[in-house]
């Protein structure tokens, strides 16, 4: 932006996301699904979650699914389900959410921190530099519904007898080499949090295993240690998926194609609309890669002027948002982190996420690439 501040135009809003919009848009069938199910007293572990982990587990693949009260929950019991814990070092990407490591961290293992590459995914040179004697396990975060390039961390993962836990939480339909995320760890978790691609009225998440002994913990792990007798075989935690939002999960996973279609349209919107402009990178068109399938859970761009780029929106009416409140996690060093990551830090002081959901008509995302012109003009 030049010396002269561009024209203010149009009064329209653009909220980062827009939370009654989550049930607004099918409030109908919610209602129904409210009154069917609670009329029956359908609370917990009843059909409906049968029902939807079946359902999870068809759509992407993994031999089995499991609801649970929310992905960190989900992280921490598959890390505890693979045998990791006290003694063990867990690398992961600190570009991710606190909840990554405080899963590692809640296992007894040790989270260590290593770089995010230009995708903004975990980078596999900074995971072969960070391996030790004591590394158990890889827990790559499949950010952004992108997935990592699992081919060279499953390379890793084989050299030195890693076990990978996905961090799938951002990632439900996302695929590397047509294979879903989730697939290729053991084990992996998904969120439902209401502003993910799936998202529930609340808190919810599913763990997905591959492995027949692992999901039998699991099993165990998410519900008191307890087997089908009620015979408690280990401690375990109380994070169950509540059958309600299993229900609406259920109905909205039926319909979740169109949702990521639409996603990927927006995108397509965003990159036509700023390409040209020499100040950003955009992350990589929808069908640009044939190695990518992305949902686009968010659009995370890099911006020169990132700070007066998001004033100036805001001031327009657009709600952006910089992920995980604007630090990686070893940045947070109350947490204990004592290293450096200049790649990561320095793109923390450039990243931001413009919206992109399934409330956006194809002119809001024209009005913020408009504005975002003229910021640069
Ligand atoms: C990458 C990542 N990991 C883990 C989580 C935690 O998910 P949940 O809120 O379901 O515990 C999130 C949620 O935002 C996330 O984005």
């Amino acid at each position: 932006m030049g010396g002269k501040m561009p024209e203010r135009c149009t009064g329209r809003r653009v909220p980062y996301f827009d939370y009654p919009f989550v049930f607004t848009s099918c409030e109908d069938d919610f209602v129904d699904i409210f009154r069917e199910v609670g009329r029956r007293g359908a609370y917990i572990a009843q059909q409906e979650l049968r029902h939807f982990e079946k359902q999870l587990a068809e759509y992407t693949g993994a031999q089995y699914a499991l609801g649970v009260g929310n992905a960190t929950d989900g992280l921490h019991i598959n890390l505890r389900a693979a045998g990791i814990g006290a003694g063990d070092e867990v690398i992961f990407c600190s570009h991710t959410m606190v909840a990554t490591a405080a899963a590692i961290h809640y296992a007894g293992a040790t989270p260590v921190p290593v770089e995010c590459g230009a995708d903004h995914l975990m980078d596999p040179t900074s995971v072969r530099a960070a391996i030790t004697g004591k590394t158990r396990a890889l827990m790559p975060t499949q950010l952004n519904g992108r997935t990592c390039d699992m081919d060279a961390l499953q390379a890793i993962a084989d050299d030195y007898g890693l076990v990978i836990i996905e961090d799938a939480a951002q990632a439900l339909g996302s695929k590397y080499r047509g294979r879903m995320a989730g697939t290729f760890g053991t084990a992996a978790a998904i969120s439902f949090y209401p502003a993910k691609t799936l998202g529930c009225l609340g808190d919810g998440g599913a763990v997905l295993a591959n492995d027949t002994e692992v999901y039998e913990k699991l099993v165990l792990l998410r519900d008191h240690g307890r087997n089908e007798r009620g015979d408690v075989q280990l401690w375990g935690l109380n994070t169950r998926l509540d059958n309600l939002q299993a229900a609406i999960l259920s109905y909205k996973l039926t319909h979740y194609e169109a949702e990521v279609e639409r996603r990927r349209e927006l995108a397509a919107l965003y990159d036509q609309g700023l390409r040209s402009l020499p100040e950003l990178v955009l992350p990589p068109s929808p069908g640009s890669d044939p190695d990518h399938y992305d949902i686009f859970q968010n659009y995370e761009i890099e911006a020169e002027r990132r700070d007066d780029l998001r004033a100036y929106l805001a001031e327009h009416g657009v709600g952006t948002l910089i992920q995980w409140g604007g630090k990686a996690v070893h940045q947070f060093t109350d947490l204990g982190f004592a290293v450096e990551l200049p790649f990561t830090e320095r793109m923390f002081t450039r990243c931001l996420m413009l919206p992109l959901n399934r409330s956006l008509a194809d002119e809001d995302v024209k009005y913020v690439c408009d504005l975002i012109g003229r910021f640069y003009a």
